[in-house]
């Protein structure tokens, strides 16, 4: 049996491999209706979400599988104070695949030691989220057709969103990538990201707090949210939220080549005046996030992918 809580669990073949059936789920959804008759798939949310949580139930849904589950831990026993190997031992009996999102890190990876079915980290913390890198991957995939030879800058929070660590985490793997890691001072990228995976892989990467300076030299700009809820005091999320916001004017400086993600959702850091913009992949992105899991879904059932 297999889990999926770090992207590194996943090989760079079978992330080839999730991306070439999620391709084929878009072009002919017709033939994976029925793929998971019968199989059951829990969501246990205990924080919040919309895609995630939501692409995950489409995805199974759109298998012709059924969901349960509970998109707030005060709904669920964990208010009673019952562990989080508890509760997964539970529905572990009552489904066959499970997708967690938990506020503490490593909170998914202890519920994998005690489990009988697969496990997804569907966000744990400021730590992980791989089926995020998994929609990120197949976004670049289907803009730029290629996973290597890129330069992508990010851009916002990078102490504490967990999307983008586990983005470079996945993206040092694939050849002749470069980042550009723009952030103010106080929510640089953490040393362990530097240490562990950057310079451990010989990743070239800058450090900069400019977007202007830097915006002309990328073919992906990964904007990211303020992580509000991990700050400690309300005065340092204030002062920082605004720092970056992407507009038009800032724009004028990109390539026409630019891809910009974002994982969503966004407060302030892109315009809508970005959202007709050309170059806006953020919306296709998060719908891509089902197809991406409905292919990780029939992986982890050892279901084939294809007809
Ligand atoms: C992200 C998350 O939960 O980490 N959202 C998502 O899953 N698409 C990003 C965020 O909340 O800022």
């Amino acid at each position: 049996m297999k889990h999926l809580i770090d992207i590194k669990d996943l090989t760079v073949e079978e992330i080839d491999e999730l991306i070439k059936v999620a391709k084929d789920i878009m072009q002919f959804p017709d033939n994976y209706t029925e793929k998971c008759k019968h199989k059951k798939l829990a969501t246990l949310f205990f924080e919040p979400s919309t895609r995630t949580r939501l692409s995950f139930e489409t995805a199974m849904l759109d298998l012709g599988g059924n969901v349960i589950g509970f998109s707030e831990a005060s709904s669920s026993s964990a208010s009673k104070g019952e562990s989080v190997s508890d509760t997964i031992r539970i529905v572990g009996g009552y489904a066959d695949i499970i997708a967690m999102r938990h506020p503490k890190e490593g909170a998914p990876l202890v519920a994998s030691l005690k489990s009988t079915v697969p496990i997804i980290n569907a966000g744990d913390g400021g730590h992980n989220h791989p089926t995020q890198t998994l929609t990120d991957l197949l976004t670049i995939s289907c803009e730029k057709n290629r996973l290597d030879n890129l330069t992508i800058g990010l851009c916002g929070d990078l102490k504490f969103g967990r999307t983008v660590h586990s983005l470079i985490t996945a993206m040092v793997r694939y050849k002749n990538i470069k980042f550009v890691l723009i952030s103010p001072d106080e929510l640089k990228i953490p040393e362990y990201i530097k240490e562990n995976i950057l310079e451990k892989n010989n990743i070239e990467y800058i450090e900069t707090n400019s977007l202007e300076e830097h915006i002309g030299e990328l073919d992906i700009l990964y904007m990211t949210r303020v992580q509000k809820e991990r700050f400690f005091n309300e005065e340092d999320y204030v002062r920082l939220k605004d720092y970056y916001i992407l507009d038009k004017n800032k724009l004028e400086k990109a390539r026409e080549d630019l891809s910009i993600l974002h994982p969503l959702p966004r407060v302030n850091e892109i315009s809508t005046e970005v959202d007709d913009d050309p170059r806006a992949c953020y919306f296709k992105q998060a719908r891509n996030g089902k197809f991406i899991r409905m292919a990780l879904i029939l992986k982890l059932l050892n279901i084939g992918g294809n007809k």
